[in-house]
């Protein structure tokens, strides 16, 4: 499998100038390192603009960081998997630990809108993962039973999770490399336990939670992770540049 790097910029940089310089910056980088998807998930009202004009190339996709449960209709505001599909982006983050947060999203929307981007053709990447205090085992179970509640097991190639202990985003402590192999090899037992082996086998998991040029590496070969999203660090594009670098030649 291919190493997925997954930039969450979530609502940042301020202005498109800077989003196209970041985007160009990135695209730089991901041209010395094709074993690497790199996927970035700006705004989406960024997408045409870096999908235009050849803006992406082998090894260098683009990602919503939510969309609609619905294809279309009255729904002030929102943007539906097929939008975005339109835009070009072949991913889209579902249930990231802030929508959960701030904007009332729960485990049955999830499920919805993950339907609704597989139904696009758009790759979901799933975010689970504890609060501070929170049981890892309880909380992670709890969430990847109802996000896949009604996934046949031929999509889950189709799926990314990606594990976010809540207390490791941002300014947060990072997780130990250690912990993070606990929770993927815990979201293995998880599938095989809901579909077969061979089903946990094809979903990729990811880890995110205070990714750095120090610690990229280790969640790549301690935590055996099929990759990264990284939020603060994929906004500096020579700190991202040395986490693609570090993470290379796993
Ligand atoms: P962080 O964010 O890398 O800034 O901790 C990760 C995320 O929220 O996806």
């Amino acid at each position: 499998m291919k190493k997925i790097i997954i930039a969450n910029w979530k609502m940042n940089p301020g202005t498109l100038i800077e989003a196209k310089e970041l985007f160009d910056s990135l695209k730089e980088i991901s041209r010395e390192f094709r074993e690497t998807e790199i996927i970035i998930c700006a705004p989406f009202v960024w997408l045409e603009n870096f999908s235009s004009q050849g803006g992406l190339k082998r090894g260098l996709s683009l990602g919503g960081q939510n969309c609609h449960w619905e294809s279309h209709g009255a729904f002030t505001g929102e943007i539906s998997a097929s939008m975005l599909a339109d835009l070009k982006a072949g991913y889209v983050i579902i249930g990231h630990s802030e929508r959960r947060q701030y904007l009332g999203e729960n485990d049955l929307i999830i499920n919805a809108k993950i339907k609704a981007a597989l139904k696009a053709k758009i790759k979901p990447i799933v975010c689970v993962g504890e609060r501070q205090n929170e049981e890892m085992h309880l909380v992670v179970e709890d969430q990847i039973r109802s996000a896949l509640n009604g996934i046949p097991a031929a999509q889950l190639k189709e799926i990314v999770i990606a594990y976010e202990p809540v207390w490791a985003i941002g300014p947060g402590d990072p997780c130990s490399p250690d912990n993070a192999l606990s929770a993927n090899l815990f979201i293995k037992k998880v599938l095989t336990k809901l579909y077969n082996r061979a089903g946990a086998e094809k979903t990729a998991i990811v880890y995110g939670g205070s990714v750095d040029r120090k610690n990229a590496a280790d969640y790549l070969s301690r935590s055996q992770m099929a990759g990264l999203l990284i939020g603060g660090a994929s906004l500096d594009a020579q700190e991202f540049g040395e986490i693609i670098k570090s993470v290379g030649n796993i």
